[in-house]
């Protein structure tokens, strides 16, 4: 079968706001999604809504206003036709890198021609998740704690992916953990320095302030109108008080003038360990913050992108998913990237521009060195540090934000790629057209 080549047409999304205390805690999220949705159709007009044959979304934590399946309830409230098909995914944080990739392997095989991947994360009442004790999930699975030799041991391919073994006292250690305590363990067994995380947080805030006064993100970013929270003593939000109306148009972690004397002061995060018995180094300063978002990007075959006359932002040519230790979840794009970079046909080195999943400073300096891709090519205009990560939507935000860099450089392949919370990693390779 001669597969058909797919592109990435454009891409929107919300500002990420402040998980459960920021400009979205009272807000409708499905309201946030069809702002996004028909922001993004609005503004490809060439393209008759008639066309679009399906919107996947991406979501971890379930959002309780979406009924059903919330591309379908998406799809509706923004007045597209019945014949639009949904559907819904979970590959925790790759989750709308997942819905993508969905999308566009269907296009390639031609059984479809055009789709919306999307993304939409509420964080307020998500963390803590597996590792919180005494709930109804923890307290009937007590065994989950265990391990078999097969599940404890390095896997047989290891060393085609990683420099170096993975110390016994973190192979000996709980898999079921927080993901800040999976990023002490990268730390620990990297022997990386609380420098060295403060100071990509801190370049991290620095990029993104830079492109955020050039304007690269006013192209992605759908500024939306809303209600400010009025919030309880206790941190709940009082739904039943209406506050003033805000616009919510940036996004809300981004903290200009972040520097390393400020995040030096920052103690680690409440709870996490170091299993190698050194220095606590995940902060709330060097580890992307909690969000509530929403992200869009629409997608089609090349032809039918040819036939419209839409000028697409790159061509999505490569894809890979991979598993690692839960214990090391931030290291899943080292193995996802060499998935992805093989079956796009091309090496690291060709690479020019990478979006990768800021989740903590502490995974994306060990991946890339281990990719031996240097961190001048990662996230020129800054990262999940300084704009959020709200779960289910980034893996969608990760691709879009890719093609525009890619088309405003002039780069010829980048990479997108996350980490995921259950010991996987999700990346995806575009090249121009
Ligand atoms: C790390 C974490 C626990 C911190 O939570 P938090 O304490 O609510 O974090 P905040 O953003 O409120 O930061 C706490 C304080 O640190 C300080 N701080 C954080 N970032 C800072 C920065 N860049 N510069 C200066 N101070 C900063 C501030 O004093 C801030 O308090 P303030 O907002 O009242 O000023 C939380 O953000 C988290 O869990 N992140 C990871 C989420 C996750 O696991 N995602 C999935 C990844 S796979």
């Amino acid at each position: 079968m001669e597969l058909q080549s797919v592109v990435l047409v454009d891409g929107v999304r919300s500002p990420f706001a402040k998980g459960g205390r920021g400009g979205f805690a009272a807000t409708r999220l499905d309201d946030i999604a069809v702002t996004v949705l028909k922001a993004l159709l609005a503004r490809n007009p060439k393209l008759d809504p008639n066309e679009i044959e399906e919107i996947g979304v991406g979501n971890v934590g379930g959002v309780a206003e979406f009924a059903g399946l919330a591309g379908n309830h998406i799809g509706r409230l923004a007045g597209l036709p019945e014949s639009v098909c949904s559907f819904d995914v979970s590959r925790q944080c790759g989750s709308s890198m997942e819905s993508l990739h969905r999308i566009a392997q269907s296009i390639m095989v031609g059984a479809t021609e055009v789709g919306i991947s999307m993304g939409a994360e509420r964080m307020g009442r998500q963390l803590g998740g597996a590792a919180a004790e005494g709930n109804r999930i923890t307290e009937f699975n007590t065994d989950r704690h265990d391990m078999t030799p097969l599940q404890r041991n390095m896997a047989s391919d290891h060393a085609a992916s990683f420099s170096q073994p993975i110390p016994d006292f973190i192979l000996d250690s709980d898999p079921v953990l927080s993901m800040t305590q999976t990023a002490q363990n990268v730390a620990d067994t990297y022997n990386l320095t609380r420098e060295q995380l403060d100071g990509f947080a801190v370049e991290s805030h620095r990029k993104y302030g830079e492109a955020l006064a050039a304007g690269f993100y006013d192209d992605e970013l759908v500024p939306y109108e809303t209600e400010k929270p009025v919030m309880n003593d206790d941190g709940s939000v009082d739904l039943s008080q209406h506050g003033e109306k805000i616009l919510v148009s940036q996004d809300e972690g981004y903290r200009a003038g972040t520097n390393m004397e400020t995040l030096a002061t920052l103690g680690p995060v409440k709870g996490i360990k170091s299993y190698g018995d050194r220095d606590l180094m995940i902060t709330a300063g060097n580890s992307c913050p909690t969000n509530d978002g929403v992200t869009a990007a629409l997608i089609m075959s090349e032809a039918k992108a040819k036939g419209l006359g839409l000028e697409p932002l790159a061509r999505i040519i490569g894809f890979g998913v991979a598993g690692v230790k839960p214990q090391l979840m931030g290291l899943g794009p080292v193995p996802a990237t060499r998935k992805a970079l093989a079956n796009a046909g091309i090496t690291a080195d060709q690479l020019d521009r990478v979006e990768f999943n800021e989740a903590f400073a502490a995974q994306v300096i060990p991946s890339m060195a281990e990719l031996g891709i240097p961190l001048e090519k990662v996230n020129v205009n800054g990262g999940s540090v300084a704009i959020g990560h709200p779960l289910g939507a980034t893996g969608t935000r990760l691709v879009h934000t890719l093609g525009r860099e890619m088309k405003r450089s002039g780069a010829k392949y980048g990479l997108a790629t996350q980490c995921i919370g259950a010991g996987m990693g999700i990346s995806t390779i575009l090249e121009s057209v």
